[in-house]
């Protein structure tokens, strides 16, 4: 399955080690939520995870795949298939329609589903917006185009960076338990990085990140 590794995992950024000797493992299955302040380096730390950025010292590994022995290429194939990815400002492109935004990792792997799109699009609520634009929809409603689009391609690990940041109460609520529900039915592994504590009632773990270090909360 897919589980993920790290030990000491270090970035710097000039001269500020912004994750300092940072170990976990996060658990197939599990929902782990890491919890710490604007600026305490959790992007930093969910881009090392995803292999989108390389540590200074340590190593992620994920499943059998050590990342420090892959090429970029070999990382961006690998979180194609496997990794569906989150972000505060949903990373819709604009100038496709919903469905459209949702169908994209189907094709970047080589499937044509139209079906499939039409089924998230109902699962996150929005069978009615397949044809609309994104600036057409709310953010909550954008958001879980987002959702679909990162689940859509069945990966076995989500990882969402903030996906409540620009959300009222209500939108993050929803968004937080339909990717709790949409993991959990399948058995996927929910890693979300927030500094907001609305999230963490439903999380199986909780971290936090002091001086660049993982603590149990
Ligand atoms: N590419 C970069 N170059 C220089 N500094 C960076 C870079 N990315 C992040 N930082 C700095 O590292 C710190 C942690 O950033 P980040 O991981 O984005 O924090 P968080 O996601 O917890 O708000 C911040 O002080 C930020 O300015
Ligand atoms: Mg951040």
């Amino acid at each position: 399955m897919s589980d993920i590794q790290f030990d000491g995992l270090t970035r710097r950024f000039r001269d500020r080690a912004v994750v300092r000797e940072a170990s976990g493992h996060i658990q197939s299955g599990e929902f782990v939520v890491v919890l710490g302040r604007s600026g305490c380096g959790k992007s930093t730390l969910l881009n090392l995870l995803a292999g989108l950025d390389r540590p200074d010292g340590g190593r992620v590994r994920f499943s059998e795949h050590a990342f420090e022995a892959m090429s970029d290429r070999a990382l961006t194939l690998l979180r194609r298939r496997r990794i569906g990815l989150i972000f505060q400002a949903y990373n819709l492109v604009p100038t496709l329609s919903v469905a459209e935004n949702v169908a994209l990792p189907l094709e970047l792997n080589g499937v044509t589903a139209t079906q499939r799109v039409g089924q998230w699009l109902t699962r996150v609520g929005l069978e009615d917006f397949g044809d609309a634009m994104p600036e057409q929809l709310s953010g909550g409603e954008q958001q879980r185009v987002a959702v679909a689009r990162a689940l859509v391609h069945e990966p076995e690990v989500i990882m969402a960076d903030e996906p409540t940041g620009n959300l009222d109460l209500a939108n993050a609520e929803r968004v937080v338990a339909l990717l709790d529900d949409l993991c959990r039915e399948a058995g996927r592994t929910l890693l979300m990085v927030t500094h907001s504590q609305e999230v963490v009632g439903l999380a199986d773990r909780l971290l936090t990140i002091r001086d660049g270090q993982l603590v149990l909360a």
